[in-house]
């Protein structure tokens, strides 16, 4: 009896466990960028002017067509201004609860913090006692990796993405009032992930190429998802995201089909044959050369091999900072 009481106990504090440890996850955990420029105390003229935004701005964006909202409440040095802002393909319900999720949690995981900004998968939301509404700069910028590399064909993949991002984030900036755009590419129906999916956008009161020139800034950083399944490029005035599965939630407005096939690359040496068809070298050349090269390259794949063998046996012993073994 006793002891089934006890069972019961263990397996009601893990499952509460469980729930406290998976809640933040099935919420999407937001990104956070707290900010440097000062502090406000509690109960003061600065908190209350915070709450005023709060209290409007959820609805003022949700109930916008552009589901985007600015506000500025009080006089400097307490004035608070702050930009709310939903994804393209938000609905209202979805848009205002986000948005106040995001002035809860932003005061709380910011604490008296006069600047922050957080991004949640439907929604943005910056705040800060600097008068930062006539200024374009994508401020509080984060990034975010998709652990999952690609290993097989990675630069097929990486061009692919790029162009992907390329044609979503011209079509958020050029083809929509919202300034939002949702994009998917096929690769290859066999290769390792047939198919990528993205979002751009930048607030709706940036002009097209101001648009365009924001999303440009974010979309630089790029090589750092180099072989990445998925990113994400977060600032408060654009952002964009791209990632193997599903992350979208409203009509595909960019299709990318599959890239044509690239003519075979690598390091093939040259037949003798087809030298000699492009006719540009003598026989003797081409006889030279056919003889030597195979030679030289396998040379040199020997030594780099023997010399990636000596480095590792190194590496095991003695400290891991060596650099890795680039032909190994
Ligand atoms: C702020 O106001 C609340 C409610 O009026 C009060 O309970 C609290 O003690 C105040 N805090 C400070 C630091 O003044
Ligand atoms: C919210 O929208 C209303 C109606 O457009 C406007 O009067 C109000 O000033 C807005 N609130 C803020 C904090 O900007
Ligand atoms: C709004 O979006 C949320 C999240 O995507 C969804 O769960 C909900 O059913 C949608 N509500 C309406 C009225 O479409
Ligand atoms: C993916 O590649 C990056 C960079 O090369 C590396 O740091 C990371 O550990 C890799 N992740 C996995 C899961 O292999
Ligand atoms: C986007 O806009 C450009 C220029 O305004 C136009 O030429 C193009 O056809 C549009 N693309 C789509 C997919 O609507």
């Amino acid at each position: 009896m006793e002891e089934s009481g006890s069972h019961r106990h263990i397996v009601l504090v893990t499952l509460a466990l469980v729930v406290v440890l998976l809640a933040p996850c099935a919420a999407a955990y937001p990104l956070l960028a707290c900010g440097s420029t000062g502090e406000f105390t509690a109960n003061s003229t600065y908190q209350a002017n915070l709450g005023i935004l709060a209290a409007a701005l959820p609805k003022n964006a949700s109930s916008s067509p552009d589901l985007f909202a600015t506000g500025a409440v009080g006089a400097v040095p307490d004035q608070v201004s702050a930009l709310a802002l939903c994804r393209g393909d938000a609905n209202a319900t979805a848009c205002s609860g986000c948005l106040a999720a995001a002035f809860h949690d932003a005061q709380n995981m910011c604490a008296y913090a006069k600047d922050a900004a957080i991004y949640y998968d439907p929604c943005v939301l910056y705040y800060s006692n600097t008068p930062f509404l006539s200024s374009v700069d994508n401020v509080r910028s984060r990034t975010q990796m998709n652990g999952q590399n690609v290993t097989s064909d990675p630069g097929r993949f990486n061009r692919q993405v790029a162009a992907l991002v390329d044609a979503t984030a011209d079509y958020a900036a050029y083809n929509s009032t919202r300034r939002y755009a949702s994009g998917e590419a096929d690769l290859d129906v066999d290769s390792e992930f047939p198919r990528v999916y993205s979002w751009a956008q930048c607030t709706p009161d940036l002009t097209p190429a101001q648009c365009r020139g924001c999303l440009a800034g974010i979309i630089k950083g790029m090589p750092r998802s180099a072989d990445r399944v998925g990113a994400k490029f977060l600032g408060v005035r654009c952002s964009y995201r791209y990632e193997i599965y599903t992350i979208l939630r409203g009509p595909v407005m960019v299709r990318l089909a599959a890239p044509a096939p690239e003519p075979a690359v690598g390091p093939t040496v040259p037949t003798p044959a087809t030298l000699a068809r492009r006719g540009k070298w003598g026989n003797k050349t081409v006889v030279v050369l056919a003889i030597t090269l195979p030679l030289v390259v396998a040379i040199l794949a020997i030594t780099a091999v023997c010399l990636c063998y000596s480095r590792k046996g190194r590496t095991r012993r003695a400290s891991s900072e060596q650099p890795p073994c680039i032909f190994g």
